[in-house]
């Protein structure tokens, strides 16, 4: 028997609907696999901000430092402009546990259909490799002269040897435990310093892992291709804004963006990992019961294959699968009529 212990997040908006649905999962799989877990959930949400002055306490950190890993639902309530409920709790966890792998696997799943009329289920299987503390998402910088017609603005975007090398060892490394092959994203044509280091340091570990096929493409081309020939792609590495942006691009190719996880993780484990849908706190549905938990569900099963249990998180991508593929139980964003409560009894009966 292993026990986990977990930090629950839910946060705001349907974050606190998709979550308690990937808790059931995971205790279900978890007694047919013998792991147990303790659970220990945190009110931190934009909620909070609103009712005491902070996304997170003081010592937010601290209390999250001794888990096993963190499983959060997502931030962001109107009236929190979204750069407060960003970095005042996503951004910290992230950098301050060294997060810097974001990775967002994407099939196009049996059962659901594409969009696109050319990915068909099967053909459709890739993984985003998000660079997740550093690059575009940057503290430095700064505004001058507010309120002066010469008012400015400057945002400068980092990248460092280590930070990206780490990230593309990670990425070439997956490959080759996958199809062996990987795809940079970069735009080294208009951003003319940083991303050209970039593509330096993506030949270099090509060349430290010969047994991966690699090429790079251009952003704006690449978006085009993952919405024309989407099965072309294993692996694609990309910085923290251009892999934020495909990843969503991805999920979309899929089907829709409820359906798919992140895992943010610390690959050395000196810290915990945290596992969340891609999706944001959809106020647009919160509160009607309608949520797709399958982003909250999958991630669940990440968090499985971290911890060890390759076999419990098999269990639940299959019990995924199946719903999709045997049964027409859907959420609303997939065109059918069942709610979130719904579809997880079906996960759970299936598992
Ligand atoms: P969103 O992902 O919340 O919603 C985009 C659209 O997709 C909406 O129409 C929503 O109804 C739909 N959708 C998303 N997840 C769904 C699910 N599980 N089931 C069914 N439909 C789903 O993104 P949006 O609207 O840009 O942002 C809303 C708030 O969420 C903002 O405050 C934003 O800052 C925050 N956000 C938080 C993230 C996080 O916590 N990691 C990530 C993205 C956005
Ligand atoms: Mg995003």
């Amino acid at each position: 028997m292993t026990n986990h212990h977990i930090a629950l997040i839910p946060g705001d908006g349907i974050g606190t609907e998709v979550l308690p649905p990937a808790r059931q999962v995971l205790e279900a799989v978890g007694e047919r696999h013998g792991i147990t877990f303790a659970f220990t959930a945190y009110d931190w949400s934009c909620a909070r901000h609103l009712r005491e002055g902070a996304m997170m306490p003081d010592d937010g950190l601290d209390l999250l430092r001794d888990k096993d890993a963190i499983l959060l639902g997502a931030v962001g309530h109107p009236g929190v402009p979204d750069h407060v409920s960003l970095w005042g709790l996503l951004i910290p966890i992230r950098r301050g546990f060294r997060q810097y792998v974001n990775l967002r696997p994407i099939r196009v799943f049996e059962g659901l259909d594409s969009p696109l009329r050319s990915a068909a289920a099967g053909d459709v299987d890739l993984v985003v490799v998000r660079e997740n503390v550093e690059g575009e998402y940057s503290e430095i910088g700064g505004r001058l002269n507010r309120g002066f017609p010469e008012e400015m603005a400057v945002q400068e975007a980092v990248f460092t040897r280590a930070g990206v090398t780490r990230v593309l060892e990670y990425a070439f490394a997956l490959a080759g435990r996958r199809q062996g092959r990987l795809t940079s994203a970069t735009k080294s044509n208009g951003i003319v310093h940083t991303l050209p280091f970039w593509d330096e340091l993506v030949a270099e570990r090509g060349a430290a892992h010969p047994e991966v096929t690699w090429d790079q493409e251009h952003i704006d081309a690449l978006a085009a291709k993952f919405v024309l020939d989407p099965a072309r792609f294993d692996v694609v590495v990309a910085s923290n804004l251009f892999g934020d942006i495909l990843s969503d691009l991805a999920a979309a190719v899929a089907g829709a963006i409820g359906i798919a996880p992140s895992a943010n993780l610390n690959p050395e484990r000196e810290f915990p990992s945290m596992f969340e849908p891609v999706h944001g706190s959809a106020p647009d549905i919160a509160g009607r019961g309608i949520a797709n938990p399958m982003g909250a569900i999958w991630s669940a099963a990440l968090m499985l294959g971290h911890l060890g249990h390759p076999g419990a998180a098999a269990a639940v991508t299959d019990a995924l699968s199946s719903v999709l593929a045997t049964t027409d139980v859907r959420t609303p964003d997939l065109g059918g009529t069942a709610t979130t409560a719904e579809f997880t009894d079906k996960v759970l009966e299936l598992l």
